[in-house]
């Protein structure tokens, strides 16, 4: 049971750490919160610091939702494996150090899925970027891709998989909230090089 909670926390406060927001003062001198969207996630990296800086952050918060449920897999906890990842996603969404105020859980929710089974990552990268090719929002990409883990969990039928999936996807969503009024009033910013 300790190692259990010990790995919970480790998993939340990796999923804590504010990635873009360090390399955006370290490297640019630049808040990230102060600018764009004000997200601390990845699409708002490549939006104010560029490409270099958004790869970064993308593969690091990725990796904050990876690397809690490949620790699980390697202590054969008596736990599912995903929840480590889901509760370092959720530590990215309400991160300690930032007075529990963080990003969207997007990149760190995948991580968790590529981890856990890269198959459903691959779908879910498919429903992405196909809805980011026809509307140019990440957001709604986001969302879309949250709503496909919900219906392949549906799919698959397992009650664990299905209240992650719902998790999940509930955060994602209500994370968006002011992206969908945005996309609802027109002010939503698109992507241009897709
Ligand atoms: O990953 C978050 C993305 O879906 C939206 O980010 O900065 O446009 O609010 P942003």
């Amino acid at each position: 049971m300790t190692d259990i909670i010990i790995l919970l926390i480790i998993s939340y406060l990796i999923g804590a750490i504010p990635f873009s927001l360090l390399i955006g003062k370290i490297f640019y001198k630049v808040d990230i919160r102060e600018h764009g969207s004000g997200n601390i996630g990845t699409t708002n990296t490549f939006r104010i610091l560029g490409k270099k800086a958004g790869i970064m952050v993308l593969v690091l918060d990725i990796l904050k939702g990876a690397i809690p449920v490949y620790i699980a897999m390697l202590m054969a906890v008596d736990m599912h494996v995903f929840i480590p990842g889901l509760v370092s996603a959720i530590g990215h969404v309400y991160p300690v150090f930032l007075k529990f105020r963080g990003g969207k859980a997007v990149a760190t929710g995948a991580g968790a899925v590529l981890a856990y089974n890269p198959i459903v990552f691959i779908i879910l990268l498919s429903a992405f970027l196909i809805t980011l090719k026809l509307s140019k929002y990440v957001s709604l990409s986001s969302i879309v891709a949250a709503l496909t883990f919900i219906g392949i969990s549906l799919l698959l039928q397992d009650p664990l998989i299905i209240a992650f999936a719902v998790i999940l996807g509930l955060v994602i969503i209500i994370r968006h909230i002011s992206n969908i009024k945005r996309i609802l009033n027109g002010t939503e910013s698109k992507i241009t090089f897709m």
